[in-house]
């Protein structure tokens, strides 16, 4: 099957999890590159995996076991075309290149994207400031722990320490989990391993 994707200056199409552009540029019909295509399709793909993990969990709830089932099994299919379409667009590299290309996320997500973010989110009243808050802070520390996997790799290194990840709030720390959370104040016996 070939699939042709096309922009246009007017708008995006939005259908399900997927979205089509068209550009028109002087009247001419401009074909997405390849490139663009798996970027885009990188995007929905992730999104996808973490939607269905989210409904997979709902369905359990209520008690449809086998739905939760086919939602975890579908996410893990999009999962697979994520990683494809993300190998395609050459981004993964070494153990370092991608460290510091961790350490570069986790520093903007912190630095640029999450406060006007959260001040909009105050401003508004919204609950989101709860998440953007536990995110904001929580991105920090995922830099910090990246920078010294990275002086580790540099030195040919393996880290030695457990990580310990709070569920509530994102926030890791090593060998040991913390007596309370720093971040949302979670107690220790909540930490997991994964
Ligand atoms: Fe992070
Ligand atoms: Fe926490």
């Amino acid at each position: 099957m070939v699939l042709i994707l096309t922009r246009m200056v007017s708008g995006k199409v939005s259908f399900g999890l997927c979205s089509m552009y068209h550009e028109l540029k002087e009247g001419k019909t401009v074909m997405a590159t390849t490139k663009e295509n798996l970027k885009e399709a990188f995007a929905g793909e992730s999104q996808a995996n973490q939607k269905y993990l989210a409904f997979a969990k709902e369905a359990e709830k209520a008690g449809f076991a086998n739905v939760a089932k086919l939602f975890r099994t579908t996410a893990q299919a999009e999962r697979i075309h994520a990683e494809g379409h993300f190998a395609a667009l050459g981004g993964i590299g070494s153990t370092i290149e991608n460290l510091e290309a961790a350490i570069g996320g986790e520093t903007f997500e912190h630095n640029e994207m999450y406060p006007p973010m959260l001040a909009q989110a105050e401003a508004d009243e919204h609950p989101a400031k709860r998440m953007f808050t536990f995110a904001l802070k929580a991105e920090q520390v995922h830099a910090e722990l990246y920078k010294k996997a990275l002086e580790a790799v540099r030195n040919s290194q393996d880290i030695t320490a457990e990580v310990w990840l709070c569920p509530i709030c994102g926030h890791i720390e090593l060998d040991n989990p913390p007596e309370t959370c720093p971040i949302c104040g979670a107690k220790a016996s909540v930490f997991v391993q994964v």
